[in-house]
């Protein structure tokens, strides 16, 4: 990957990029970069690159007419896929960031000084305004090493170890859990003996727990209790209609919207839509493909991002072959319905089951008057029905996906 910054300093980057992991991934191949001079682009006889801010106050302004031909010199010699300039005003800057940004080939970093830039050069040249953090620094050169390091992590082979941005903190949602060396006992203080055991088993769930109440403690805002992959399917068959009988349902473009959203928002592996008949499943696959590649997919992002969530299959029992295939082993079944049941799981009970367990769990909704016996039956488990504050009891299938998916995954 190509990291190109546009910088008034770009002496002061090089020591920092030139050294350690960073260093060796250049020498190696896995990243390049290139600190190019703003100065060499203002033509003027002073090359000076900035000015008076219009309207009066203090400090001085990057002129629109050095930094615009800059970065677009800049972009058709190296083949820059993606603007960024660093400004304290910009989107904060985060783990799920630097692995969007590691996607690119090639960046260009634009670092401001004094203060800041012209606003049309982010009209029309910049793609991103990215911030380090809540507080000011005296240029974008401290932010663009930040942003290099962070991004180079995901470029593979850099930090030599592939796993290693995975384990790490924020990586799954968690801060990481603490670590220790030798000596085994320092002043006073020892190694937690799980460590020294050997157990590989325990030491993962340590570290696990530990992980979690750190997070909790430190970062409420991050956590989020561990869970076992969750799917989720809406099922068109076999459903039962208003007189008991078993019928197939048609699909709807609301469903397939509203259920990807909720999927997309509760961290749901894949959003199932279950249907033997053919002309259904195309259906389906036009209207992803519409989000996905077709007009859709420029016109709304964050429904492009929901829609992936989305696939097809012919039943319940496909779709257990295709999460197994996934994960290793079969997924525990969890059927819901709206009708009082004899024995069923609490959302409890099914949240403690989903934080404990290892196997994918499948949450199975029905459409027309519910799952018939069939689906019912091939299900381990069958949630409590969602309780209203009267009796009718009659809730559309998109509102108690959200329901249920708020009570086992929400925060
Ligand atoms: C002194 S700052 C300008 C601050 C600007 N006048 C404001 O109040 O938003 C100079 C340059 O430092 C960089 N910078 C400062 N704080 C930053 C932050 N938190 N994240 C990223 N870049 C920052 C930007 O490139 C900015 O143009």
């Amino acid at each position: 990957m190509d990291f190109h910054i546009l910088t008034l300093i770009p002496e002061i980057l090089k020591p920092y990029f030139n050294e350690s992991i960073l260093g060796r991934a250049q020498k190696e191949g896995g990243i390049r970069i290139f600190c190019h001079q703003l100065r060499d682009y203002a033509a003027n006889k002073h090359q000076s690159v900035d000015d008076r801010p219009y309207g009066g106050g203090a400090g001085m302004v990057f002129k629109p007419d050095v930094v615009v031909p800059a970065v677009r010199d800049i972009k058709a010699k190296h083949g820059v896929e993606h603007v960024i300039y660093l400004s304290p005003k910009g989107a904060k800057f985060n783990h799920q960031k630097a692995k969007e940004l590691s996607k690119y080939k090639s960046i260009l970093l634009l670092c401001g000084r004094y203060e800041g830039i012209d606003e049309r050069v982010l009209d029309l040249v910049v793609d991103e305004e990215i911030s380090i953090g809540d507080y000011v620094i005296t240029g974008g050169e401290l932010a663009a090493q930040v942003v290099v390091d962070a991004v180079s992590r995901f470029v593979p082979q850099v930090i030599g170890n592939e796993e290693a941005p995975k384990n790490e903190s924020f990586a799954d949602g968690f801060l990481e859990h603490p670590h220790y060396t030798r000596p085994a006992e320092y002043e006073g203080l020892k190694v937690p003996e799980v460590l020294q055991k050997g157990d590989h088993k325990a030491i993962g769930k340590w570290r696990q727990q530990q992980s979690e109440e750190i997070t909790k403690e430190r970062r409420p805002d991050l956590f989020r209790p561990h869970v076992c992959p969750v799917y989720m399917a809406l099922v068109h068959h076999p459903v039962v209609n208003k007189n008991g009988e078993l019928v197939t349902t048609s699909i709807t473009n609301f469903d397939i919207h509203d259920l990807c959203r909720t999927s997309k928002t509760y961290g749901i592996e894949k959003c199932f839509m279950i249907t033997p008949v053919e002309a259904q499943q195309g259906m389906v696959r036009y209207i992803k493909n519409y989000w996905m590649e077709g007009f859709g997919a420029t016109y709304n992002e964050t429904r492009k991002e929901a829609l992936d969530e989305v696939e097809v299959a012919a039943s319940i029992e496909e779709t257990c072959l295709t999460i197994e295939k996934n994960h290793g082993s079969r997924p525990l079944l969890v059927a819901t319905s709206a009708r009082p049941q004899k024995k069923t799981i609490s959302f409890n009970e099914l949240q403690a089951l989903m934080r404990s367990g290892k196997k994918p769990v499948l949450v199975l909704f029905g459409t027309g008057y519910g799952l018939a016996t069939e689906a019912l039956d091939q299900a381990q488990y069958l949630l409590e029905p969602i309780k209203g504050s009267g009796n009718f009891n009659h809730l559309p299938v998109r509102a108690a996906v959200a329901i249920i998916m708020d009570r086992l995954l929400g925060r």
